[in-house]
């Protein structure tokens, strides 16, 4: 009995620790290179909460709903005060407290991820010298095209369940055709979003990626929203398409 007690404590734990391990960030990815454009959101105590890309020196594309205050009970919204953008850095265990933010612009149609123009700009209160990534321009359909290989990058969960990743990681999926995406997600406008993933799941983004970047060649076309899970199968990620709002951004 009491080594039976002790062995499926062993295994318990044995399991909690392989489940937490950041082998495979993101979901199924790898450590990203050094990308000086891939930001983090960290409240002011330095917790991360959503990812973002520099588009401009003082000007951050992120997700509508990371501006949500996630435990807020209330649905408060975040205020400029409250948010921190640590760019120039893969690692967030040695970043120095992030850049300050002047102004928030949240897409005005915002209700949730669901519904889409889930996009929103971050204003800086300093411009930061760092290398920033173009964003996709407002014609281009190619980007979007079926299996086209999309770079997803964050410091979101490893797995569901998992802990978010100390540095940066990124993970390689391919467009999904919008005929798959609207029978896999309720309520998809392929206006507005944009699916990637594998039918049989494992690379994804999670929770703590949101409002970071998708690139194709170069460009940031994408914005991470929402997904069922993480990395399931069945359920690809979705994405803001940021073509469609590109005069706005
Ligand atoms: N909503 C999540 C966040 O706030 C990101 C979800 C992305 N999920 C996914 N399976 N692609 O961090």
């Amino acid at each position: 009995m009491r080594t039976r007690t002790t062995a499926s404590l062993v295994a318990a734990i044995a399991a909690v620790i392989a489940s937490a391990a950041p082998a495979h960030a993101i979901v199924g990815g790898t450590e990203a290179p050094a990308t000086p454009w891939a930001v983090a959101l960290t409240d002011a105590n330095g917790q991360l909460f959503c990812g973002g890309a520099l588009v401009a020196p003082d000007k951050v594309v992120t997700a509508a709903h990371c501006m949500a205050e996630r435990l807020a009970i209330t649905g408060r919204d975040r205020t400029p005060d409250g948010i921190r953008v640590v760019a120039g850095t893969g690692d967030l265990r040695t970043a120095r407290p992030g850049a300050r933010v002047a102004g928030i612009w949240k897409h005005p149609d915002f209700k949730d991820v669901s519904k889409g123009d889930d996009v929103a700009v971050l204003t800086l209160a300093e411009p930061l010298p760092l290398r920033t990534v173009p964003l996709v321009d407002a014609d281009d359909t190619a980007s979007y095209a079926p299996g086209v290989e999309a770079t997803v990058l964050g410091w979101g969960r490893t797995a569901e369940g998992a802990n978010p990743s100390p540095t940066l990681r990124q993970v390689r999926v391919p467009v999904e055709a919008d005929a798959d995406c609207a029978r896999a997600v309720t309520g998809f406008r392929p206006d507005a979003m944009v699916c990637a993933g594998y039918p049989e799941g494992g690379r994804d983004a999670c929770e703590g990626d949101s409002g970071g970047p998708m690139v194709v060649r170069g460009r940031l076309v994408g914005v991470v929203s929402y997904g069922k899970g993480c990395a399931r199968p069945g359920e690809p990620g979705v994405y803001t398409r940021l073509a469609s709002y590109r005069s706005r951004l």
